[in-house]
């Protein structure tokens, strides 16, 4: 804390806290583009405030991405009883991820860690109509599905909409749309404009945007100063509760505000 005073951190949490009407801003020194260590302070402070506010009935539903998977890695039992009856969740099934950065991949280390439990969704990469059509008739997964939508906390990662059409090797034509429609931020498969409405999205199974409308809890977690504008853009959506983001991130957000 006496740090961050000096730094003139708090300041910058309560300019961001305030402008976009958020609960509670965390941002830790440095830039996570530029040092793992500081990526890793990151995803220490989104484990943490990711434990304060759980409890042990809980259902967690978290996204996939590098910072979640820091947060998982970070995240260790500070309290004496372990987790036992919460869940932890993918918010949306195959986005196109890497094994390591997948939701499911993520969903079941930060179970492990705290002693909760977790649910699976297994849903590939590439979705064509036809198949959605009939996953989406599946018992088992109309099963775990309910149990996403349920869920009292998101935990997610916010990306830059052209580095994440990259990562997921879209087609070259889903990119030019998606990049026509405005598209700035990335998260959850949503793509989103500066205006923070949704302009495109991936054809999965999890959380529609009304689930993330309604859920309790939402925590945002990024670094990085090329990620400030698809930040903006996803407070701009309106529905987060929890910030933490880098100091090169938060003084870009501040240039603007
Ligand atoms: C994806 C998530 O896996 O990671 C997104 O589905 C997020 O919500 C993205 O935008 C961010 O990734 P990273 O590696 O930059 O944290």
């Amino acid at each position: 804390p006496i740090a961050k005073e000096l730094f003139g951190l708090n300041d910058l949490e309560e300019k961001i806290r305030r402008t976009y009407g958020l609960r509670k801003v965390i941002v830790v020194p440095g830039d996570c583009e530029a040092s793992p260590l500081t990526k890793r302070d990151l995803g220490r402070a989104g484990a943490k405030a990711l434990l304060s506010v759980m409890s042990d009935d809980d259902i967690i539903a978290v996204t996939g991405g590098s910072t979640l998977a820091e947060v998982a890695e970070q995240l260790n039992l500070l309290t004496a009883v372990p987790m036992k009856n919460s869940w932890f969740v993918p918010a949306r099934g195959g986005l196109g991820e890497s094994m390591e950065f997948q939701a499911n991949t993520i969903a079941s280390t930060m179970a492990k860690r705290v002693g909760a439990k977790y649910r699976l969704l297994h849903v590939p990469d590439l979705l064509s109509d036809d198949a959605y059509q009939s996953l989406v008739q599946d018992r088992n997964i109309q099963e775990i599905v309910q149990v996403i939508r349920q869920c009292r906390i998101i935990v997610h990662g916010i990306g830059d909409a052209m580095e994440m059409t990259r990562r997921r090797r879209l087609d070259p034509v889903a990119v030019q749309g998606i990049q026509a429609e405005g598209a700035v931020a990335e998260s959850f498969g949503y793509y989103f404009n500066e205006q923070g409405n949704v302009v495109h999205q991936m054809i999965t199974l999890g959380l529609r945007l009304e689930d993330i409308k309604r859920t309790e809890i939402v925590i945002g977690i990024a670094g990085g100063r090329s990620k400030a504008k698809a930040i903006h853009s996803v407070l701009k959506f309106g529905h987060e509760d929890i910030l933490v983001i880098d100091e090169v991130a938060a003084l870009e957000i501040c240039k603007e505000i």
